[in-house]
């Protein structure tokens, strides 16, 4: 993986926590990756636990120098992801707002094959924590297989992929980034709930991004909302 700086290990608590406290005392910078077969604490969004055997999945943090546009780092990590799955599974992935990787059956509904958690580190970049399921995914969730079945890619392969397609996708402007974005994003156009914080919750249709990657979405009474955080679920149409 030429120009990025590894750091594989077999057993650790979080790689978010690992990365973090690397880059916090200035000892990794970008291009830097913590790699872990097992985490005992793995940290997923709304403060979930993010679980997985012993080698079967892509577990790793990844440190990127994103001037002042850290969700950009974000939708280049997860649309590299969708990429990879496509070059090494030959699998179509696409993504729920905001950035988690997604299969989308015929009828619509979707299962969550990988998910995202950044953290800010001033002064040096963010890092983008990302667990992809591949041998293994909770209940309800998908996993990358190849089209003819085989669940035996190995999670170093895929994240060899993955480094190689961020490096693809940052040296493109952020404009066609986010054009790249929308066109990944299987939410505009469904009818969705957003849940945000403090139980604040909206419904209505989701309409469009913005070029700040928030979510625009349509209520009924033709109201329009700009959503930056939330959890989004995809509703039936009725
Ligand atoms: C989510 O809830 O969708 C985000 C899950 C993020 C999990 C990954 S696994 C590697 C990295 N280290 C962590 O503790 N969390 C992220």
């Amino acid at each position: 993986m030429p120009g990025w700086t590894v750091i594989h290990v077999v057993e650790t608590g979080s790689t978010n926590d690992d990365l973090f406290a690397l880059a916090t005392r200035q000892a990794a910078r970008d291009r830097t990756v913590v790699v872990a077969d097992h985490q005992s604490a793995g940290r997923g969004r709304l403060d979930r636990r993010w679980d997985a055997p012993a080698g079967k999945n892509l577990l790793c943090s990844i440190l990127l120098d994103a001037g002042n546009r850290p969700q950009m780092a974000q939708h280049i990590v997860a649309l590299a992801l969708i990429e990879a799955a496509q070059e090494v599974a030959g699998v179509d992935l696409a993504l729920k707002w905001p950035n988690d990787v997604v299969r989308v059956a015929d009828g619509g509904s979707w299962s969550k094959a990988a998910g995202m958690l950044s953290v800010l580190v001033p002064d040096v970049g963010v890092i983008v924590g990302i667990g992809v399921n591949i041998g293994w995914a909770p209940e309800g969730g998908a996993r990358i297989v190849t089209t003819d079945g085989r669940d035996d890619i190995a999670p170093l392969t895929m994240l060899s992929k993955l480094l190689s397609q961020i490096d693809r996708l940052r040296i493109m402007d952020d404009v066609a980034i986010i054009d790249v974005y929308r066109t990944a994003l299987d939410t505009i156009g469904r009818r969705v709930r957003v849940e945000m914080s403090g139980d604040q919750m909206l419904e209505g249709r989701a309409i469009g991004v913005n070029d700040d990657g928030e979510l625009i979405v349509l209520e009924a009474c033709a109201m329009s909302h700009t959503v930056g955080v939330g959890d989004v679920i995809h509703l039936r149409d009725g």
